[in-house]
């Protein structure tokens, strides 16, 4: 096939971007958004910021629009994300009561999940809540702080109450590499929700690259998660430089593994990308396709 989508597709997978809202406007972006990628993940418009900036006042005029616009397209959507520390309202870190925060939280997944019911492929559950560094364990949050570690398995088990069609997803960077112990951690939680009946379906490995490309160990990662019983997702893909091997060894590691079910790219052009400065995508300012793009098919 000729565009990263419909390649995907054959192996019954999905090639995604990132979009943002304020870019919809754009014909050069536009164009691409609809020929090349067949899932969409909304960049900042469902974070918690931008849903409900104040208690029980919710708001989805933009992420409507994302959603809306891949729906007009025929794209599938990755719901990003629903409990996050950061992107976190005042409001919401300012809470000590667990009581009170176990209500607000399960109040705003499942308000965001009924919004898009049935209309999400994906969602990211539980963003980034593992620590960096060598603890395995969970990173300080209000959440953890206020709610201690069962936060987590709440999430879970509320999101999928809310929406009992859509897979259920761990998102996190540096988990990658099989050897890290944040990888360990990660790959402990699963395993646990697994063995006790937690729902969980899927694991996102976020995959932001240094301009080597994926760790040596990327693919084993995949397996061994995928071999928990959950799929596995390269949820926010960019490689600094974008070298089209680094671009092709991840895009093969995902091909090798069964359950390696897509791969999303955290943006279109370069000048789109949070990573601006390291032109890490595979469409460069103009909209015009970097080598990086051609592996990228190739490898599909
Ligand atoms: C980034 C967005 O790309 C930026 O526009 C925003 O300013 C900060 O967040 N991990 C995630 C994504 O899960 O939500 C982040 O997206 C990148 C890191």
């Amino acid at each position: 096939a000729s565009t990263l989508g419909a390649q995907a597709a054959q192996s019954g997978r999905y090639f995604g971007a990132a979009v943002a809202a304020g870019r919809l406007g754009d014909g050069t972006y536009t164009g691409i958004l609809g020929r090349e990628f067949n899932s969409v993940t909304p960049e900042n418009e469902m974070k918690w910021d931008a849903t409900e900036r104040s208690r029980g006042q919710f708001t989805f005029g933009a992420a409507d629009q994302i959603v809306n616009g891949a729906t007009a397209r025929g794209q599938r959507v990755r719901g990003h994300t629903l409990v996050w520390h950061s992107q976190l309202p005042d409001w919401v870190k300012g809470i000590r009561d667990a009581n009170t925060l176990r209500g607000v939280m399960n109040n705003h997944i499942t308000t965001v999940m009924n919004r898009y019911k049935g209309r999400i492929h994906s969602w990211d559950v539980v963003n980034e809540a593992f620590a960096d560094g060598g603890s395995g364990q969970l990173r300080g949050s209000v959440f953890r702080d206020v709610l201690g570690t069962g936060f987590l398995e709440q999430a879970f088990r509320t999101a999928r109450s809310a929406d009992p069609a859509a897979k259920l997803c761990y998102n996190d960077y540096n988990i990658e590499n099989w050897n890290d112990a944040k990888t360990q951690g990660v790959y402990r939680m699963v395993r646990d929700f697994k063995a006790r009946g937690v729902p969980i379906d899927c694991v996102g490995l976020q995959s932001h690259f240094g301009a080597g490309g994926p760790p040596g160990s990327f693919q084993t990662t995949l397996s061994n998660f995928a071999a928990l019983g959950v799929d596995v997702q390269i949820t926010e893909l960019d490689i600094a430089q974008a070298p089209p091997n680094a671009y092709a060894n991840t895009v093969r590691a995902c091909m090798n593994v069964a359950r390696c079910t897509g791969i999303t790219v955290w943006g279109i052009r370069d000048s789109d990308s949070w990573r601006s400065g390291e032109n890490p995508l595979l469409f460069d300012r103009n909209g015009n396709k970097k080598p990086a793009y051609q592996a990228t098919l190739t490898a599909l």
